[in-house]
């Protein structure tokens, strides 16, 4: 299934820690895919499949190089973040760190080493406001920022970059704390979540939909010429509303979701309807939302 003809047995993950990184290392491991793990120093591992190889870098271009030269990946998935809805002013070295520096330091390494096939991740909160550029965050204004910088790796130097760009995202093994996980918390402990009034609309993509996605996308990585630069978006299945998705997991877990609707405000650009973007060519998402939520909800 992995980018299928790709021939891939060596992967570098970034972020392999993450929500994402962590299935995505997972699901190479069990094709067979050597996986190579790029942690930051003081990342813990604890969370990560033992059988992955463990990089730990310093922080500088220089250890990048070597730690990617010795490991010798035929590609990289990038899926490092640091992210924030709204920021705060101490998050912006920490936005600009995780997702500016540290990545233009990887492809400058990369590229040292004669590595030029990324995939990297955006999000659809990059439009804001229909096709066009349009930030909802700042954190989404980084991650264009980066695609940016990306831009000059596969036209100056011959990189074949391809991003995805997520909805929201849920399944199992979710540490981040957002909002499917704070549900089925109010659900479980019967205590009540505030909630915005909730007519914003939400597009949600299972995790195990964003691996085919991006076996899918090393496929074709692997077949694109150098220098190209693509972008595409991920769906699932359903878009529905925040009051249509309380509703859903009350009917799919047989028991009422405390909520208090309008006891938080809106959020400043808060996204009411998603993206529909270009979906990746030979892809659609599996999992639907009963199905999901059902399995979530069974394993909690
Ligand atoms: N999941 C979604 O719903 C969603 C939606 C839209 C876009 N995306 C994009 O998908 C990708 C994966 O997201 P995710 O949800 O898996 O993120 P996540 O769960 O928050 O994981 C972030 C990962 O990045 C690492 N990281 C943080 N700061 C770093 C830094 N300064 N240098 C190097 N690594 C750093 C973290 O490692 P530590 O263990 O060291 O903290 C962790 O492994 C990202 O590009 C994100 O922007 C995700």
């Amino acid at each position: 299934m992995v980018g299928e003809g790709s021939g891939f047995r060596r992967l570098l993950i970034t972020g392999a820690t993450g929500f994402v990184g962590s299935r995505l290392v997972r699901g190479f491991l069990d094709s067979g895919i050597s996986v190579g793990a790029l942690l930051r120093a003081e990342s813990s591992a604890d969370h990560l499949d033992p059988r992955a190889t463990i990089l730990r870098h310093d922080g500088t271009t220089s250890d990048l190089h070597a730690l990617t030269q010795t490991f010798a990946p035929e590609a990289v998935i990038h899926a490092a973040t640091h992210f924030v809805g709204a920021h705060r002013p101490d998050d912006i070295v920490r936005l600009i760190r995780a997702n500016l520096l540290f990545g233009t330091q990887l492809l400058d390494a990369m590229g040292r080493c004669g590595i030029r096939k990324v995939l990297n991740f955006g999000t659809s909160w990059q439009h804001f406001d229909g096709d066009r550029y349009s930030p909802a965050t700042l954190y989404a204004a980084t991650k264009q920022a980066f695609e940016d910088i990306a831009a000059y790796y596969a036209e100056a130097e011959g990189f074949s970059i391809l991003t995805l760009k997520l909805p929201d995202t849920y399944g199992p093994a979710d540490r981040r704390g957002k909002l499917i996980s704070a549900l089925l918390r109010a659900r479980a402990e019967g205590k009540s979540l505030d909630l915005s009034p909730g007519e914003q609309r939400i597009n949600l993509l299972h995790i195990d939909d964003v691996f085919s996605a991006v076996c899918v996308a090393l496929g074709r990585a692997c077949t694109n010429p150098t220098g190209t630069r693509e972008a595409f978006a991920l769906r699932g299945p359903e878009t529905v509303s925040l009051r249509e998705l309380v509703a859903r997991i009350q009917r799919v877990g047989g028991r009422p979701v405390p909520v208090a609707w309008g006891a938080r405000p809106y959020r400043s650009r808060e996204v009411m309807r998603p993206w529909v973007g270009p979906l990746l060519p030979g892809w659609s998402a599996d999992i639907g939302l009963d199905r999901g939520l059902t399995e979530l909800i069974d394993t909690a």
